[in-house]
């Protein structure tokens, strides 16, 4: 166990543990956009910020990234933090100024309108925190798609920008997009992913003939599982 601050009131936190976990487990809000706990976490939108100090020096840090540490202080809301904090999410509202994910997220911080606007920033959802592309990897296993290209041009997207063929249509990247850009959208027995340019047919439950799944991704779970032939015949409301 190690001892350390936050915001002047003493916690206690196993060793490994980040300083973003330790502060919710203990009621301390720090924004995240690009953190689930399902999930390593990777420092993309640098929201969580927060100021430490060890001794005499003091630095800004990701806390989804940082281990406690005994004797840390932390600071989750100084000026200097708030400062910076302003600052990436006027990057955001830049990128993504018709999203109201990063809006509302802007507007908690005190920020409603960017004080800037790249010529070069096309308006978008996505803001490149690669929870799709991890989730795919670390959840489901299958690595469909991947995070290409470089600066402002980086984005996720399937190999080659042609139909994600590994893609099995769980759905994972788009109930896991903090933002809504990815587009989903099941069509009576197809579930379209227009972002990975694929469709798949839905299965029908034996019993009420509702389509409740993609057949693909039953088979990619039967398989793994070593699962009857049969077993998803039914879905799960009827079993
Ligand atoms: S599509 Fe969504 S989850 Fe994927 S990188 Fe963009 S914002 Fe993140
Ligand atoms: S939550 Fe830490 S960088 Fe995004």
């Amino acid at each position: 166990m190690v001892t350390l601050i936050i915001d002047g009131r003493e916690f206690k936190a196993e060793k490994g543990q980040t300083i973003l976990q330790v502060a919710r487990e203990n009621g301390i809000d720090i924004p995240t956009l690009c953190h689930h706990e399902a999930i390593e976490p990777y420092g993309a939108c640098r929201l969580c910020i927060v100021e430490i100090s060890k001794g005499k020096r003091t630095r800004i840090v990701t806390s989804c990234l940082y281990p406690v540490e005994e004797g840390l202080k932390v600071k989750t809301d100084s000026p200097r933090v708030m400062s910076n904090r302003k600052m990436i999410a006027e990057l955001l509202l830049a990128r993504c100024s018709k999203n109201k994910v990063i809006q509302e997220l802007a507007s908690q911080i005190g920020i409603e309108q960017p004080s800037f606007k790249s010529e070069y920033l096309e308006d978008n959802d996505c803001i490149v925190c690669g929870l799709c592309v991890r989730a795919c990897e670390q959840v489901v296993g299958v690595s469909a798609i991947s995070l290409v290209n470089r600066g402002i041009t980086k984005e996720p997207a399937s190999p080659f920008l042609e139909p994600a063929e590994a893609c099995i249509g769980c759905g994972s990247c788009y109930y896991i997009c903090p933002t809504g850009a990815i587009k989903m959208e099941d069509r009576k027995d197809t579930r379209i992913i227009y972002n990975w340019k694929v469709e798949f047919k839905l299965k029908k439950c034996k019993v009420c003939g509702n389509y409740w799944a993609p057949e693909k991704q039953l088979e990619y779970i039967r398989q793994k599982w070593n699962l009857p032939g049969d077993f998803f015949d039914v879905c799960p409301t009827c079993k």
